[in-house]
């Protein structure tokens, strides 16, 4: 089964889980966003839910989809999240950010009642080892920022775009993409989250409630 088709049957069995009344974050990526086009078919046939998106662009995406929005700061909490990752070991902690969303994905993963995480089969792997791990940067002081990343160890080059420029995230900050090795773990990451300048990474600890697993045969399975 090719790529896009596991992972349409991985949203499409995501959105079947969804209930009528529920505020639904909306997570980043391919995944999600094949997973907005199937909650959309579900809203036009009368399912009535109101989403929180992770970003501008996914915000679109839930705008075409016909799907209504709310803010975060308008509700209490997310009944339920729906999102993709890059990677989740045997711990069910997780990398994720390659579209530069971590931050709002993080903000709203923990406002969520439950954490729903769909993915093929690839990419589960024992270990983070030589995986990217994307930090998100305030730009002031950015070069001083990457040394003192640097000193800790990492090897990293600042994310670009297509043209070459530096990559912007929704909240206007800079995307340092550093490799990992086995070794990386929870504190490894609190000393990044403690270097200056940054702002988050993508390495997610808070455990999935559920972990939707599309596997190259064509099967759901959910862990
Ligand atoms: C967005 O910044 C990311 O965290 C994505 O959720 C993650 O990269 C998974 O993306 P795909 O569903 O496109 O593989």
């Amino acid at each position: 089964m090719s790529m896009n088709l596991i992972k349409k049957s991985v949203a499409h069995y995501a959105a079947s889980l969804v209930q009528d009344q529920q505020i639904i974050g909306l997570g980043s990526g391919t995944t999600a966003t094949l997973f907005i086009h199937e909650l959309g078919k579900r809203c036009q046939q009368g399912l009535r839910i109101k989403g929180v998106a992770s970003s501008i662009a996914i915000e679109k995406e839930a705008c075409q989809a016909r799907i209504p929005l709310i803010n975060l700061d308008d509700v209490d909490y997310i009944d339920a999240t729906y999102d993709g990752v890059d990677a989740i070991n045997p711990q069910k902690e997780m990398i994720k950010g390659r579209g530069g969303a971590l931050l709002r994905e993080k903000i709203l993963a923990y406002a969520s009642r439950e954490y729903i995480i769909m993915i093929e089969e690839y990419k589960k792997v024992l270990q983070f080892d030589q995986i990217c791990l994307p930090v998100e940067i305030v730009p002031f002081g950015k070069e001083h920022t990457l040394k003192r990343i640097e000193k800790l160890g990492y090897r990293s080059s600042w994310r670009v775009t297509g043209s070459q420029e530096l990559f912007l995230t929704d909240n206007n900050n800079y995307m340092l993409d550093l490799v990992i090795d086995a070794v990386f773990s929870e504190q490894k990451n609190q000393e990044l989250l403690a270097v200056p300048g940054v702002v988050d990474t993508g390495f997610f600890s808070i455990l999935p409630h559920k972990v939707i697993v599309g596997t190259r045969k064509g099967k759901i399975e959910v862990q």
